[in-house]
């Protein structure tokens, strides 16, 4: 349905349905598949997981909801839209620099991102090629020792002209989708992606729960040992939860502005993030039995997936081909968040500049491929350039690792903070009372939260963000 109003919002998702697979394309990336599973491996398992989906339903679901509110609201860009809701609340226009900070926020997570999704493509292709040798039944990489197939890994991103390329391929593929707008491409993306995506989820995860140690990762993800539940690890799991809801960098701003007036809003952000934390669980349920019955240690970081995997496929029959659906099904997820992700900085850029909108994606893809290459070296070439390393925060980080510290500890924290305060306390109450669709008990739960509970916990993910030592870890 094409909403009127001015700006961005004249073009608008053909129905709620799409609206709901493009925020839920938006909210499942390489957050629920990547970095979910590492940091719950990471943190002890089941302490994690269950602080986390607190997090979720308490913090992350009240701001999800007051960031649908103000781009359903302001029908514009991030930016223009939290003016005009400020505007029309009687206080000062200069609250767009919350979201213009998240537009910010996002265009450096493009910066980053894409480099990962080009290492995903790498591993499809890897997988490619030895289902081709090995065949369907076979499982991956015969004949070659764990350790090389291991160091698959440090080889691919320690080859600067591999990643350059790799993020550019990922780069355009994700412009395609963004240069034909919301109902024509990025819609498209949701569409036909999501679904594919949990097919291959489901169908992963079932074949691992009948070949792979299934109950041992029950026990790891769910049993709760309260001693391992330490500040650290509160804190990476709202952190966590923050980061895979896309909030913060004004992502769920931008996508509700092609929200109709129809659509409630209240109900909608409860099925994005159910669907979001469903992803993440099922995500363990998929990835940990396969490493545990290849008798391998559930390790953190990026590790998990681009060395423990494909080695577990190693042992795993008809491991090549699972193992090729799986990086196709993280690609997926990749491409679906990449396109919200370069969809937010070019909304403001079209806006503001008044330009068309292939010559602002354009520009921005112009950006990410800057930034892009940056990061792309940053885990070879560049290994020893550290932007900001005179900073403590930011110590040893090459471009890729200060990217990510700089919005997930700083930046995105900031921005979702002042979201919060600002609908908690500053927004007209009618305006977000007749946008937010609650009534009773449920509306008055969503004030308390908004009002106190998210601004003192993103306080918190914030300070200690800043300053690690105050928790000791
Ligand atoms: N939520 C995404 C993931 O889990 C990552 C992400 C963070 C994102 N902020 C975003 C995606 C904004 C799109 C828009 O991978």
């Amino acid at each position: 349905m094409p909403l009127s109003g001015s700006g961005t919002a004249s073009d608008g998702w053909s129905s709620r349905t799409a609206f709901v697979l493009a925020a839920i394309g938006s909210a499942v990336g390489l957050g629920n598949l990547v970095r979910f599973p590492a940091e719950a491996g990471e943190s002890g398992g089941g302490a994690f997981v269950l602080f986390y989906i607190g997090c979720v339903l308490l913090i992350g679901l009240p701001v999800l909801l007051s960031e649908t509110l103000i781009g359903r609201h302001g029908q514009a860009s991030a930016p223009e839209s939290f003016r005009r809701v400020a505007e029309q609340s009687g206080s000062s226009p200069r609250w767009e620099w919350v979201a213009g900070l998240a537009v910010l926020s996002c265009f450096l997570i493009l910066g980053f991102y894409c480099v990962i999704g080009g290492w995903v493509l790498h591993y499809i292709w890897l997988f490619l090629e030895d289902l081709f040798a090995t065949g369907i039944s076979g499982t991956a990489f015969q004949g070659v020792p764990a350790s090389e197939v291991e160091g698959l890994f440090p080889a691919m991103i320690g080859n600067g002209m591999l990643t350059v390329s790799l993020n550019l391929v990922f780069l355009l593929i994700t412009f395609a989708f963004v240069m034909r707008g919301i109902s024509g491409g990025i819609e498209k993306a949701a569409v036909w992606l999501m679904p594919a995506f949990f097919v291959l989820l489901i169908g992963i995860t079932i074949y691992g729960a009948f070949g792979g140690a299934f109950s041992r990762t029950l026990d790891y993800l769910f049993v709760f040992e309260p001693e391992k539940l330490t500040g650290p690890v509160m804190l990476a799991a709202l952190g966590q939860a923050f980061f895979s809801l896309s909030l913060g960098v004004a992502g769920m701003i931008t996508y509700g502005a092609y929200v109709g007036r129809n659509v409630n809003l209240g109900g909608t952000s409860l099925v994005i993030a159910s669907a979001d934390t469903c992803v993440a669980i099922i995500a363990g349920l998929c990835i940990f039995p396969i490493v545990f019955a290849a008798g391998l240690a559930p390790n953190g970081g990026l590790g998990l997936m681009f060395q423990t995997l494909p080695h577990a496929f190693q042992e795993m029959p008809a491991g090549s081909l699972i193992g090729l659906a799986f990086f196709i099904m993280v690609g997926f997820a990749a491409l679906t968040s990449s396109v919200a992700l370069m969809e937010v900085p070019t909304a403001w850029v079209i806006e503001k500049f008044a330009l068309a909108r292939p010559l602002g994606a354009g520009i921005v893809l112009v950006g990410g491929v800057v930034l892009g290459t940056l990061s792309a070296l940053s885990t070879g070439a560049l290994a020893g350039f550290h932007p900001l390393g005179f900073i403590g925060l930011f110590e040893g980080q090459g471009v890729l690792d200060t990217l990510d510290t700089l919005t997930s500890r700083l930046t995105m924290p900031v921005a979702a903070l002042l979201t919060v305060i600002f609908i908690g306390w500053i927004a007209d109450r009618r305006l977000v009372d007749s946008e937010n669709g609650l009534t009773g008990v449920l509306h008055m739960t969503f004030m308390l939260l908004v009002r106190w509970l998210c601004p003192l916990a993103l306080l918190a993910i914030l300070v200690v963000g800043l300053f690690p030592g105050l928790l000791g870890g």
